[in-house]
């Protein structure tokens, strides 16, 4: 039975991932509400209350949770970018971690006790050993990953403290678009391997790059685990559900346990889109490791992960699906103006 406060708040919810997370939730009933500053989030990606804000804003954090009968948070509100985060890691820093913490201070003055936090495989740097699972060392190579764990043990402390219970979930490789096409992966700062592929077959860039073909692995590029946005979605449910029942801090890989190399998405692009692909070997992009696949048997186990949207062609179809369709969007605005 649900309880009678069902209010999720869900911060970043305009998001890619977070978009797709509240467009799930809604779907099997449940009251959403979103905060998100829209400095990467699309407002028309959600249909629910959105307020526009920032987590660095500690009056307007109180005044949702007086206002609301919050049960559970999901929090997406991160910056992602790993290359910005090495150059500016102050930023990094204020967003990712102070802000989250004036979230973490809301809840537990306001007996909020349930979250969800979008971790990343980031935390654990360079692979000692793959697959990796949940032991593997945590040694982040860049200050995006250091920031996502500096919160995870952040959140094992106020646990300890205030008892507020959570689930990190330690993001693979995001990628695909709602199955309906209806939202996808849209970043204002497009840097992702499979949003970069559709370009080049949508004729908006010429050429694609491919960071090393070098590296140590079958066809000599990186190999990822690609998980599915929908699947993602998902696995944001379970781990809500087992809040609901389970106090503690907990923490899972989000990942198929399948590895996949860029050569082969782009290989499957081309299947897909039936479009030329034309690419380049560059040089390796630094911080890249070689293989990062996930060992999805503890969230598999404990919350009954079972990925069904995340093999290749679901996963480029869709994308490719959302991708033409924000295409013909650009073109009507442009056709109106
Ligand atoms: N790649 C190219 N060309 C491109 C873009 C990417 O060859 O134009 C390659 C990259 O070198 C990498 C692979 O495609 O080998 C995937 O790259 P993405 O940028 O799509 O994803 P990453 O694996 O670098 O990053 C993901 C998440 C990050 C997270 C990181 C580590 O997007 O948020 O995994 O967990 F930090």
């Amino acid at each position: 039975m649900d309880s009678p406060k069902q209010k999720i708040l869900v911060t970043g919810g305009a998001g890619y991932i977070g978009s797709h997370t509240v467009k799930l939730l809604q779907s099997i009933g449940k009251e959403v509400i979103v905060l998100d500053n829209l400095s990467a989030g699309h407002s028309n990606a959600i249909n629910c209350q959105l307020i526009v804000g920032d987590l660095s804003d500690k009056k307007l954090l109180d005044k949702i949770f007086d206002d609301h009968e919050i049960d559970s948070v999901i929090h997406f509100a991160n910056s992602i970018i790993v290359e910005e985060s090495v150059l500016f890691p102050n930023r990094y820093f204020d967003n990712n971690v102070n802000n989250g913490r004036n979230l973490l201070d809301a809840m537990v003055s306001h007996k909020v006790t349930k979250l969800v936090y979008s971790s990343s495989a980031a935390i654990y740097g360079e692979p000692h050993y793959v697959p990796i699972d949940e032991e593997h060392p945590k040694k982040p190579v860049n200050p995006y990953g250091e920031t996502k764990l500096v919160f995870e043990k952040i959140l094992k402390w106020y646990h300890e403290a205030f008892g507020l219970s959570s689930i990190s979930l330690r993001y693979f490789n995001a990628c695909g678009g709602s199955t309906d096409a209806r939202i996808g992966e849209s970043h204002p700062v497009e840097s992702h391997l499979i949003p970069k592929i559709l370009q080049v077959a949508a004729k908006q860039q010429e050429v694609l790059k491919i960071f090393g073909n070098d590296y140590p692995t079958f066809d000599g590029t990186c190999v990822r685990d690609y998980i599915h946005v929908e699947d993602l979605a998902t696995a944001h449910n379970l781990a809500l559900h087992k809040l609901d029942s389970d106090q503690g801090v907990f923490a899972y890989n989000v990942g198929t346990g399948k590895g996949r190399s860029v050569n082969e998405i782009v290989n499957t692009c081309v299947e897909v889109t039936k479009r030329m692909i034309p690419i380049e070997y560059s040089p390796r992009r630094p911080g890249d490791p070689a293989v990062l696949v996930a060992d999805p048997t503890k969230i598999q186990t404990e919350l009954g992960f079972n990925p069904i949207y995340s093999d290749v062609e679901t996963i480029i179809k869709t994308a490719w699906a959302w991708h033409q369709k924000l295409l013909v969007e650009k073109q009507r605005e442009f056709e109106t103006k």
